[in-house]
């Protein structure tokens, strides 16, 4: 492995002025990448760019501003050699409980969190096609492979809604074929799945949950951005179509 092993590259992280997209922008940068960050808000973007990233614009929810994004890049930069599809999460219309759940809600969520990755890797694809090799990151959830036990959330919390595990789901799925798609164009498409992070959740929540991995933690600051790197890198070259699972065993505990 080169010291850094990203050096020459241009990536892009979507969402990555804050948590998991900031500490993603900034493992790739100390692997030598130059790195795009994007936010629905130009100056938030610019405003954590300060001089180490490249600020850009981009609403998951809108085709013309996945497709604007991608001529940008293409006018400035001609290829964009990797690109983590980070954004996404949240949504204010999406309510929590399936019973009280609305079709707006749900769409919301879809769109953000599926209907926008596959914009941006269609976009990709169009871009990186012919001149690849190129990486393709998507961040899934551990939320996408697992049901989740809603007792561990009580009585302050809501877990995020139905069509969070829906979206995850189908991102990796999208990572899948995408992949088999893409590969004899030299472009890997890979998805990391993140358990639960520690980021300031109520004490029993922390405490409950860490008793629920093999590791006896939620995930900690520091402890995703290496593995984007190592999916980014060449240390990975022949993996393709994987769903890298990060989440202190959870998923294989019993
Ligand atoms: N936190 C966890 O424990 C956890 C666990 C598993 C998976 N994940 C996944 O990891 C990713 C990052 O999670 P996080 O907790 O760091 O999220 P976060 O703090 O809520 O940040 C989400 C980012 O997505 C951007 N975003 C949201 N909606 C968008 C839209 N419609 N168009 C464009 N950008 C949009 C936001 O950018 P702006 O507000 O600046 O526009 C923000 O930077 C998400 O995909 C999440 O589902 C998180």
């Amino acid at each position: 492995m080169n010291t850094l092993p990203l050096e020459g590259r241009l990536a892009m992280v979507t969402g990555g002025c804050r948590n998991f997209g900031a500490e993603i922008a900034h493992a790739l940068r100390e692997a030598g990448a130059r790195v795009i960050i994007t936010s629905r808000h130009y100056e938030t973007a610019a405003e954590a760019a300060l001089d180490k990233y490249i600020p850009m614009e981009l609403d998951l929810n809108s085709e013309d501003s996945v497709v604007a994004l991608f001529e940008r890049v293409k006018k400035e930069y001609r290829r964009l050699d990797i690109l983590v599809n980070n954004a996404g999460g949240h949504s204010r219309s999406a309510c929590g409980y399936l019973e009280k759940e609305s079709l707006a809600g749900w769409n919301d969520f879809i769109s953000a969190n599926l209907t926008g990755t596959f914009l941006m890797i269609r976009e990709y694809a169009k871009l990186m096609m012919n001149q690849g090799p190129g990486s393709i990151i998507n961040i899934a959830s551990m939320a996408g492979l697992v049901g989740r036990d809603r007792k561990i959330y009580q009585p302050d919390m809501t877990p995020n809604p139905i069509a969070y595990s829906s979206a995850k789901a189908g991102v990796i799925g999208l990572t899948t074929d995408c992949a088999a798609y893409l590969g004899p164009y030299g472009i890997r498409v890979n998805a990391i799945s993140p358990g639960g992070f520690e980021r300031n959740q109520p004490e029993h929540f922390i405490r409950d949950y860490a008793e629920l991995t093999m590791l006896k933690k939620m995930g900690q600051p520091g402890e995703l951005g290496g593995v984007v790197v190592f999916l980014a890198s060449d240390a990975s070259n022949y993996i393709t179509g994987h769903n890298l699972v990060v989440d202190g065993g959870f998923t294989r505990y019993k």
